[in-house]
């Protein structure tokens, strides 16, 4: 029994062939909400996407007709979950364009993705006088693991500049990549400043010396096609919660010949063939990866999302984000007093701001007052304020519900925090 598909998409397209952004907000029943007794505007997508009543759905209805273990019962229930769980990772291997289901793992989230590959790929491959080549714009989550499994190995983390529009300094990324480098893990999209990095340069750049490439991909994979097999990197790693779907639940992609030759990372059930008191044989791919009873409604809720931006169109969603992020651009670089802090040429739906004299927490709990939701602080990714010499940024972040009407009411929020501290 298989949770209801959401129907054909048709009637997300206007006459022009772009997004009806009006009609996508109607599946996403939190935005009906209000917050201070004002109509909800979200532009807090970078940080957890809302998710369409097809995500809740699938969740409730695996939830109701089909919650049992994965992978060991004989019993109808548990097959019938497995057959769900596996046809979520195909749901995955599809919407990357992954060669075949065992280069998927499902994980907690990029967080634990990126964690598995510094300890399980890093333990085995990393030694001292080695390099491991980050960028000045990563979120934490792609410095922190790297730094653990420096200090580990005794090899050494650097990490590349930037220009002052916030682009990776190509030039500094070249000088890095030496002969002590053993991989380059970076951003595809950076959360606090919205760039897009030129990431399949950079892995034919890496490639040419041997060097393996991770893509925190965290931000490109709501806002962008990603297809594995044409970027040729060898790790991807995102989440589920920033791409419409639930918490808890998210993706590695590693290229299965990688993958392999890895020791698993972490021990339990599932993971393994046979186990006695003296030693342990390991499970094929992916389950190698996957030690316990895995996150199933997570998964199932995943795979619905991304069905979910399939019926609305990759491709559309991206155009209508990047009208959004244009239009937004424009009218707060004509806001008096509002700096943009991350300007590249090649942007996702990411803008970051200060504001001359208001500290960011209170522009975002001024906003908050008027129902609008942003994001204020350093957005986990410290060295890219310290880069920029902030403590702090504003960050509104745009999906595919965002309309003219959510960059109107921005404004005129600013504009209330421009009166509020006159
Ligand atoms: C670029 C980037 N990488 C990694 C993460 C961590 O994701 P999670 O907390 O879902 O593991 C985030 C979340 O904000 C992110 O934006």
């Amino acid at each position: 029994m298989s949770a209801p598909k959401p129907r054909a998409g048709s009637e997300y397209v206007d006459a022009q062939g772009l997004l009806r952004a009006e009609r996508v907000r109607a599946d996403f029943p939190l935005l009906g909400r209000e917050v201070h007794g004002r109509p909800l505007v979200y532009l807090d997508s970078a940080a957890s996407a809302q998710q369409p009543r097809a995500v809740l759905d699938a969740i409730q209805h695996y939830a109701t007709h089909l919650h049992a273990n994965v992978h060991r019962g004989v019993h109808a229930l548990s097959q019938e979950a497995t057959t769900a769980f596996e046809g979520a990772r195909e749901t995955v291997r599809r919407f990357i364009n992954a060669r075949s289901t065992r280069e998927i793992i499902f994980t907690r989230g990029t967080t634990e993705a990126i964690n598995l590959v510094a300890n399980s790929w890093g333990g085995g491959q990393l030694r001292a006088g080695d390099e491991v080549l980050i960028t000045h714009l990563e979120h934490h989550a792609n410095i922190v693991p790297w730094q653990m499994a420096c200090a580990a190995s005794g090899a050494r983390l650097v990490a590349a500049p930037l220009t002052p529009s916030g682009e990776l300094d190509r030039d500094g990324f070249s000088a890095l990549l030496g002969p002590r480098t053993r991989l380059v893990a970076i951003a595809h999209v950076s959360n606090a400043l919205g760039t897009v990095l030129p990431v399949a340069e950079l892995i034919a750049q890496a490639h040419a010396r041997g060097v393996p490439v991770l893509l925190d991909g965290a931000q490109a994979i709501p806002h962008q096609v990603v297809d594995v097999r044409e970027l040729d990197c060898d790790f991807y790693a995102f989440s589920g919660h920033k791409v419409y779907g639930p918490t808890g639940i998210g993706v590695l992609y590693g290229r299965e010949s990688l993958l392999a030759a890895m020791p698993p990372w972490q021990g339990g059930g599932d993971m393994i063939l046979t186990v006695s008191i003296e030693r342990s044989t390991y499970n094929e791919l992916p389950y190698k990866f996957e030690a316990g009873t895995p996150n199933i409604s997570g998964a199932i809720g995943l795979a619905a999302a991304l069905d979910y931006l399939e019926l609305l169109g990759r491709e559309r969603v991206a155009a209508h984000e990047q009208r959004l992020l244009d239009e937004a651009t424009r009218r707060l670089a004509e806001f008096p007093g509002l700096s943009l802090i991350g300007t590249a040429a090649d942007k996702a739906a990411v803008i970051s701001f200060t504001l001359a004299g208001i500290h960011p927490h209170d522009i975002g709990t001024i906003l908050d007052r008027e129902g609008i939701a942003i994001r204020t602080g350093h957005h986990c990714a410290m060295p890219v304020m310290t880069w920029y010499g902030l403590a702090a940024t504003a960050r509104a972040s745009f999906g595919c519900y965002n309309t003219s009407a959510d960059i109107d009411r921005l404004v005129a929020g600013l504009a209330r925090v421009r009166e509020v501290f006159a």
